[in-house]
């Protein structure tokens, strides 16, 4: 995509920008059926434009602070945006809750903005305030997590995880484990902690997963539960597990925090987990999840890359420079076992 000069786009948004104030006014939207709301809720709000003069200012929704991958996020976006590269940065925590991030987008597109920046906390719900978003001639660039979208043209660019192929990969480690432990004719009993239901992180692990799973009739998938990333929600829905089933082989969790949860409430039931007790896979790769690693009480952790910030930041200086940007970008990302942990775990700064 030929991303357009940021003068090109203010004068546009000239146009749209009086729309969008008439559509605000009225508190009508010129999309049909669409309610455009005058409440905004964005935790910064910007300055005087002559104490912003030269920076590109950027408006931020983070989706929430559930997990330490999520904080890490945040820390790479803040650590890549900063005043010294040119940025002026909004940001606001929506605290796992689309309307929050809906309300906070609205308020950046009020205050006309440069860009708006969101990690987007399930993949749909988004049209109506991307197409706000759009006649105020505001670039949008989601991050993270993926959104459906009848029209790619509503976003300018998205930079996250494979999060079905990290699915994937959880699935091809346990075929190829279980085949190591020749244990690949034998019943294998699993359940799976699933992240917040809607989000593309647990469609796309789920979907991935399941997709391995489909190829072995042996694979008994007992039950998959919403623990909605957190470890309190992980601890809880493992205690549940354990109460309903005696013959758990194997445990999925979607994220390093809630497998922390998960461990607690094994731990409690006098259970082993790692090799030589149930086989535990996690997904992010934190330096605690890596820990555990290391301590041998999970199995495998598929990494899901937070450090986002200093590509986005670099996406933004292109399109301010009239360059050509990719419509997607993918984060590269490694699988973390017992023989690769301790190349990595020095290094891993969250
Ligand atoms: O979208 C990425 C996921 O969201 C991470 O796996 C999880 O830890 C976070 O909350």
């Amino acid at each position: 995509m030929k991303a357009g000069k940021r003068k090109v786009k203010r004068e546009s948004s000239r146009v749209s920008a009086l729309l969008l104030c008439l559509a605000l006014l009225t508190g009508c939207s010129p999309f049909s059926g669409v309610t455009v709301p005058t409440t905004q809720t964005a935790e910064d709000t910007l300055p005087p434009e002559e104490d912003i003069r030269n920076l590109i200012s950027v408006g931020f929704s983070q989706l929430g602070a559930e997990s330490a991958w999520r904080i890490a996020n945040t820390e790479s976006i803040r650590g890549a945006l900063t005043k010294e590269d040119g940025f002026y940065l909004l940001s606001d925590n929506a605290r796992q809750k689309k309307e929050n991030q809906i309300k906070a987008i609205r308020s950046y597109i009020s205050q006309r903005v440069d860009y708006i920046v969101f990690a987007p906390v399930t993949e749909e719900g988004w049209e109506t305030v991307l197409q706000e978003a759009q006649i105020a001639g505001i670039p949008v660039i989601a991050i993270d997590r993926s959104i459906e979208l009848s029209s790619r043209h509503l976003l300018t660019s998205w930079i996250g995880e494979d999060m079905r192929q990290e699915g994937e990969k959880a699935g091809l480690w346990l075929e190829d484990y279980l085949k190591e432990c020749g244990r690949q004719d034998d019943p294998i009993n699993i359940v799976v902690l699933q992240g917040t239901q809607g989000s593309s992180a647990q469609l796309g692990r789920t979907i991935g997963f399941d997709s391995i799973a489909d190829r072995h009739d042996n694979w008994n998938i007992l039950e998959q539960r919403d623990a909605d990333f957190t470890t309190a929600k992980g601890g809880e829905v493992m205690e549940t597990f354990l109460k309903k089933y005696h013959d758990i082989d194997v445990v999925v969790s979607q994220n390093d925090d809630m497998t922390a949860g998960a461990l607690e409430a094994m731990d409690r039931a006098g259970i082993t987990t790692g090799e030589g007790g149930v086989t535990v896979l996690s997904f992010d790769s934190t330096r605690a999840g890596l820990q555990l690693l290391k301590d041998g009480r999970i199995n495998v952790d598929i990494e899901c890359n937070p450090l986002s910030g200093p590509l986005l930041a670099d996406v933004i200086h292109r399109i301010e420079n009239g360059e050509e940007i990719e419509e997607r970008y993918y984060m590269t990302e490694n699988v973390f076992t017992a023989d690769n942990v301790d190349r990595y775990i020095g290094h891993r700064a969250y």
